[in-house]
């Protein structure tokens, strides 16, 4: 493959926001990677340059049937004033895995970790202050050959921007209200759900626009098939803890294979809970509500980190969890996680990755 980085870097840097205002994804830094492939000549031109617009063929193969994958991993300034990634082999292995589903070319991991690195250290000064904020990397591969059959295309562009970003709920560490979704699905097993591509997400905005109409902040996903097993929870892995048990849906093949998920088993299971990976109805969880068993709920993800879930509304079924507030358990994963990922704990799983 390739070993060859050029670097350009701007003549004008932009002025940053202030760090008590970001939001999630709406700056974005000075400088941007990125590399082309082509079926010649493989990954190729290599180059770190300044962040701007790119040009697209209105026929780009991308634009029509969404040949895309992307990833969403985060950089983090040290109390040591290092720059820490959190377990960015993770991501970009899974980066492979979703490129393998969507027919794209497999990437050199190595090579590309060592570009984000390098983009990282170039545009460090955006890595922001603040207790929630953090720098978003966005990894994401299009498929631009000019062309409209439907079929792989042959050229593509691997981009890397960089956000400086706040809490991605405004909600943050705060219990969020779901509605369990039974119309719109998320996934089926045999589909893409298990990869990280733009589809499923666009397919998901529907059911979460209706559950906001009605105040909801999210949807819970059930399968796609009979709609009574758990999935996710908006565009993140879901646990929950019943009578001291944590419990998981399995990675069945229509699941995310979230790096946040990992880490929170592993840190569970280091811990002394019992943690277990299996399918979870709708129906078992209510019924566990009922006898007062279901203890905790909340999302994972690179995103939100821990989110928890104050309440779950199924049908004309209500439920409170954890008495509507952050669950003991959601808080100290949330700092054990992110204590770890700002090297502000010890790292006894070697997730950090030093920039
Ligand atoms: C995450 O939780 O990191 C996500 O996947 C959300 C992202 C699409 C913004």
């Amino acid at each position: 493959m390739m070993s060859e980085l050029h670097i350009n870097l701007s003549e004008s840097l932009k002025s940053k926001p202030a760090s008590d205002a970001l939001g999630f994804g709406k700056y974005f830094s000075d400088h941007m990677f990125i590399m082309d492939y082509s079926s010649e000549d493989g990954w190729h031109d290599a180059r770190i340059i300044p962040y701007g617009p790119i040009s697209l063929d209105p026929s780009a193969m991308v634009l029509h049937y969404g040949q895309e994958v992307f990833e969403g991993m985060k950089a983090y300034r040290t109390p040591l004033g290092e720059i820490a990634m959190f377990r960015p082999d993770m991501n970009l292995k899974r980066l492979n895995n979703s490129c393998e589903r969507i027919s794209i070319p497999q990437v050199d991991t190595e090579f590309v970790l060592e570009a984000i690195a390098q983009l990282v250290r170039i545009d460090q000064e955006w890595i922001p202050d603040g207790e929630e904020n953090a720098l978003y990397i966005r990894p994401f591969i299009i498929a631009t050959e000019a062309a409209l059959g439907v079929r792989a295309s042959k050229q593509y562009m691997l981009m890397v921007i960089l956000s400086p970003v706040g809490a991605y709920y405004p909600e943050g560490i705060h219990p969020v209200s779901i509605y369990v979704e039974e119309q719109y699905v998320r996934a089926v097993r045999g589909g893409t759900g298990e990869a990280k591509t733009s589809g499923n997400y666009a397919s998901g905005i529907k059911a979460q626009e209706i559950a906001k109409t009605k105040g909801f902040s999210q949807v819970l996903w059930l399968d796609g098939k009979q709609h009574k097993y758990i999935e996710e929870v908006g565009s993140m892995n879901v646990f929950f803890k019943v009578n001291g048990e944590i419990l998981t849906p399995a990675l069945t093949g229509s699941i995310l294979q979230g790096v946040t998920r990992d880490s929170v088993i592993t840190l569970l299971r280091e811990w002394g809970y019992t943690v277990v990976e299996r399918v979870i109805s709708i129906e078992e969880l209510f019924e566990a509500s009922r006898q007062g068993l279901l203890e905790e709920a909340f999302g994972t993800g690179t995103a939100a980190v821990i989110s928890p879930i104050g309440s779950l509304s199924w049908g004309d079924k209500n439920t409170e969890i954890s008495g509507g507030v952050t669950g003991e358990l959601s808080q100290r994963l949330y700092d054990s996680i992110t204590g770890i990922q700002r090297g502000k704990l010890a790292d006894p799983f070697n997730w950090v990755y030093t920039v």
